[in-house]
């Protein structure tokens, strides 16, 4: 133990250490090395690795266990995401550390009799989870490209597990809401015991032991050994929805990233079964077609311009969506000029709106993817990892694993439980992500990182269901297109459009623009008010080469590096 806490802390206490840190600043900078996370552990943790001399692989290992401990909300051991990465001298990487459906599982499993879909029953409880992968992932991480001992990049989350975090306003809003549900699905448990206040330290002993175990042994504690005994235990409650072999059989897959033009900029981004990356691209190449660079940012003609190429993008996405290993996607046609093309002369010019009725996925010939968190890390050796992870929702599905101290995912509910039926984020699918066992459910997240003449321009990503694709966007045209610095770019008001339902979504602050709301109504929207949109951490290299964070004050997101 004294091991443990020793190492956490002189990682994150070295009172010589030369990191700089932001919280809400207008815009911070950094010379040498950034991370920006959600929490500030998280990113002092990242910077503290690479002062150390670790690099962004390392730094993002620590920090994704850091976040587990710290945003429980999202951070997560029982989940699943995604790394985009750009390594020194390799081309461009993608891991697919996604959830798999337990072998239980099968395309009717959340119906009932009739064929209805039980209401929740995806979404609240065992039977909601995935068979996690986010330990896999992040060991999968540091097998190819770490370079200090795992079980150091461990003992900053075990440090703060032992000795706890100060919880947030934030934090405090966002357990408040899941309360009754972590009650009765678990009993007394470590976020309910007492009523938390903002500024309370919240300890959790048992993850603590349950990091120390990976820490000592890797994925064949999680996968095989005691953490993997304890989820077959929890998951015996309920017909053994993940038992032994469901775990033994779970892999963490590297992808070839997908990779796209937009203004010149190289924009590398992830493939199947993520949604995220073929979407952003083939709404990019729309907007560089429509020339979104002549239009007056965030106008009525541009809102219009950048709402109808999302309608098409998820239009597809929608029909052609599902893990890459069991059906075949057709991402090379999806992203073809041709087909793009001809989409756009089909639809024809976004002067005004088209009825999410009147739009249909597009026919492709011939055939060849609230609450998580994203973190961006850069490092002063040519490294950049971009990694988005979730439970799905916040505190996933409620369930703690007894004795283990973390949540299980409720990842379940991205597939298309039923074909047509709308997932909690109001997206919809069809055949191509129907639940089969081991099969990875469609996601929306976008790790994306950005290169401008072979340099790392910009790392981003997002939380936000299936806002997060629209959310990267806006971040890339704010940016590439309208020049404005990382942080400017968060700060400014997001909207939203998913095809179906038929509305544009807006933040709150939108309503301070009345007639453009107005113009919007007349134009032909649907507009829905709705909590902000996103929580972006994100890094961008200036033009006088420092990195600038982007830091989302939407969530608590902070950022440290020197
Ligand atoms: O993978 C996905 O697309 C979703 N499970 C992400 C969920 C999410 O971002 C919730 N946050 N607001």
């Amino acid at each position: 133990m004294i091991l443990y806490f020793s190492l956490g802390y002189i990682l994150l206490s070295s009172c010589k250490s030369k990191n700089t840190f932001s919280h809400h600043a207008d815009s911070y900078y950094a010379h040498e090395y950034m991370a920006v996370s959600a929490r500030e552990e998280a990113s002092k943790t990242g910077a503290a690795i690479l002062e150390k001399g670790g690099n962004a692989f390392d730094a993002a290992v620590a920090m994704h266990f850091v976040l587990a401990v710290t945003y429980p909300q999202a951070g997560n051991i029982g989940g699943g995401g995604f790394m985009v990465a750009q390594p020194a001298s390799e081309e461009p990487v993608a891991l697919d550390f996604r959830e798999q459906a337990p072998a239980k599982a099968h395309e009717k499993v959340y119906l009932d009799e009739a064929g209805n879909v039980i209401p929740g029953m995806s979404i609240l409880g065992h039977k909601a989870s995935g068979v996690p992968g986010s330990v896999m992932g992040m060991f999968e991480i540091h097998r190819r490209y770490g370079t200090m001992p795992w079980s150091d990049l461990i003992q900053p989350a075990i440090h703060f597990a032992l000795h706890g975090f100060v919880l947030t306003e934030k934090d405090v809003t966002e357990l408040q809401e899941v309360i009754e549900e972590l009650d009765s699905i678990n009993g007394p448990n470590i976020f309910t015991y007492k009523k938390w206040k903002a500024g309370d330290t919240l300890k959790q002993p048992e993850l603590a032991e349950t990091l120390k175990r990976i820490a000592l042994f890797g994925p064949d504690d999680f996968y095989r050994g005691e953490t993997a005994r304890l989820i077959i235990e929890e998951m015996k409650k309920h017909d053994n929805w993940i038992d032994s072999i469901d775990l033994t059989n779970y892999k963490a897959v590297w992808r070839k990233p997908l990779k796209g033009n937009f203004y010149g900029y190289e924009i590398i981004t992830m493939p199947p079964p993520s949604s995220g990356g073929i979407a952003l691209l083939q709404i990019l190449f729309m907007l560089e077609q429509w020339k979104i660079h002549t239009l007056p940012f965030q106008s009525l003609r541009y809102i219009v311009t950048v709402a109808e190429a999302e309608k098409l993008a998820y239009a597809d996405r929608s029909k052609y969506l599902g893990d890459p290993d069991f059906i075949r996607v057709p991402t090379d046609s999806l992203l073809s000029k041709n087909y793009l093309n001809q989409r756009i002369q089909d639809y024809g010019t976004p002067t005004k709106v088209t009825p999410a009725s009147s739009i249909q996925p597009g026919k492709i010939f011939g055939f060849e993817s609230e609450e998580t968190t994203h973190f961006s890390v850069v490092d002063n050796k040519g490294n950049a990892v971009s990694i988005t992870t979730t439970i799905n929702s916040a505190y996933g599905s409620r369930v703690i694993v007894k004795s283990a101290g973390f949540i299980m995912n409720n990842e379940m509910d991205d597939f298309a439980v039923k074909p047509g039926v709308k997932n909690q984020f109001g997206l919809i699918g069809g055949k191509a992500n129907a639940i089969n066992p081991g099969k990875r459910m469609v996601s929306s997240m976008t790790p994306t990182i950005v290169k401008e003449n072979g340099k790392i321009k910009m790392i981003v990503g997002s939380p936000g269901g299936a806002t997060i694709i629209t959310t990267v966007l806006q971040q890339l045209l704010n940016v590439l297109i309208f020049k404005q610095g990382m942080q400017q770019s968060c700060n400014h008001p997001r909207f939203h459009h998913q095809w179906i339902p038929d509305f544009l979504y807006l933040e709150e602050s939108w309503k301070e623009k009345q007639n453009l709301l107005d113009s919007l109504g007349i134009a032909g929207y649907t507009i829905k008010i709705r909590p902000p949109i996103g929580r972006v951490s994100a890094i961008l290299r200036t033009h006088d080469n420092r990195w600038e964070a982007g830091a989302d004050r939407r969530g608590d997101n902070a950022a440290a590096g020197r």
